[in-house]
């Protein structure tokens, strides 16, 4: 069975949609901890208009502080080439850039149309030729849109190959707000599989109608290994009405570990995290896992039972 790779999001899709920013230090221990525990890849924030996610408006110097692990990539969102030349200058190792399918979401969320944000993205592509800095991309609203509903999954691929043209390294499709059901899931990664089989896809659900670690098991039916999570289930755009949390990381890395796959994860460094969360956003946050225990978790028995 192929390994998985977990990409951290909380410091970014979690911590974008908060009602309070957290402080930049804090923001650094998160990521500092969760760097432990064996995870791929951590997207640690985003280059984005300050006035847009205003929660992020430190990503500079939260990029430049964090320690950097050998085996865990660092890599942040960004919408446009501004925020691509703000992210090469911190040295991250990967760029995620980000467009949305749909054109209602990307004309809210980006304030450009989709053919405009594929210009910058192809932008953003020349300006990491000779880099070595992976060029990722999300395709934001893959799975549904909160304005329009459901895209036809031409529009979908479309869009993929539009990237693929351009130049980019690999793509993340994305459910913005929760709309993917297992089937759904399921079609599109076996027709993008099939159609480009050298591309590498990532996954990234959102739990906003219960069906996020379906999905996710879905999705590695289909022969997805690659998937974004956000520890303790933090996570929303927004700009995408009605957007709640990721599919949460320790959730997700549980349940294909109680599977036997393997994560290449420790959950425990994982939970201990994620135990952190609640004192730094002020509030209890959706993962199960943490407050359940892990699946072996053993209780004793009552005293007077017979
Ligand atoms: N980083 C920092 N500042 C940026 C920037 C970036 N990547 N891109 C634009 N700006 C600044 C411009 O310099 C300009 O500043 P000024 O007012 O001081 O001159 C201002 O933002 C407006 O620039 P403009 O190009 O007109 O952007 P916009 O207002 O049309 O917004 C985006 C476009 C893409 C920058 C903005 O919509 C955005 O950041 N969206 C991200 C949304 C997001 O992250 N959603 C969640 C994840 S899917
Ligand atoms: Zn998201």
């Amino acid at each position: 069975m192929n390994k998985l790779e977990i990409n951290e999001v909380a410091p970014r899709d979690g911590l974008q949609i908060e009602s309070r920013f957290v402080e930049t230090e804090e923001k650094v221990r998160l990521i500092n901890s969760l760097s432990q525990s064996g995870l791929k890849r951590i997207e640690a924030s985003s280059f984005t208009s300050p006035k847009a996610i205003p929660n992020l408006r430190d990503a500079a110097e939260v990029i430049k502080a964090v320690e950097r692990r050998s085996g865990v990539l660092i890599t942040a969102l960004v919408p446009n080439q501004k925020g691509c030349e703000r992210a090469l200058a911190c040295d991250v190792d990967e760029i995620n850039m980000v467009m949305s399918a749909s054109e209602s979401h990307s004309r809210v969320n980006l304030r450009m149309t989709p053919e405009q944000s594929l210009d910058q993205l192809q932008g953003i592509v020349g300006m990491l030729k000779g880099t070595g800095v992976f060029g990722n991309a999300s395709i934001s609203t893959a799975f549904g849109c909160p304005f329009e509903g459901f895209l036809p999954e031409s529009q979908i691929l479309s869009v993929v190959e539009s990237l693929l043209k351009i130049g980019v390294d690999g793509i993340t499709l994305c459910d913005t707000t929760g709309m993917a059901n297992p089937a759904q899931v399921r079609r599109l990664c076996e027709t993008v599989l099939t159609e480009w089989p050298e591309t590498p896809f990532t996954l990234h659900f959102h739990n906003t109608r219960g069906m996020g670690l379906a999905n996710a098991l879905s999705a590695w039916q289909a022969g997805i290994t690659r998937f974004d999570a956000s520890l303790g289930g933090l996570g929303g755009c927004p700009y995408a009405p009605g957007a709640t949390g990721n599919v949460c990381t320790e959730d997700l890395v549980h349940m294909f570990e109680q599977m036997g796959v393997e994560t290449g994860v420790d959950l425990d460094v994982l939970l201990a995290a994620s135990g952190m969360l609640p004192d730094l956003v002020g509030h209890d946050v959706p993962g199960q896992v943490v407050k359940a225990g892990k699946a072996d978790r053993r209780y004793s028995m009552p005293e007077n039972s017979v």
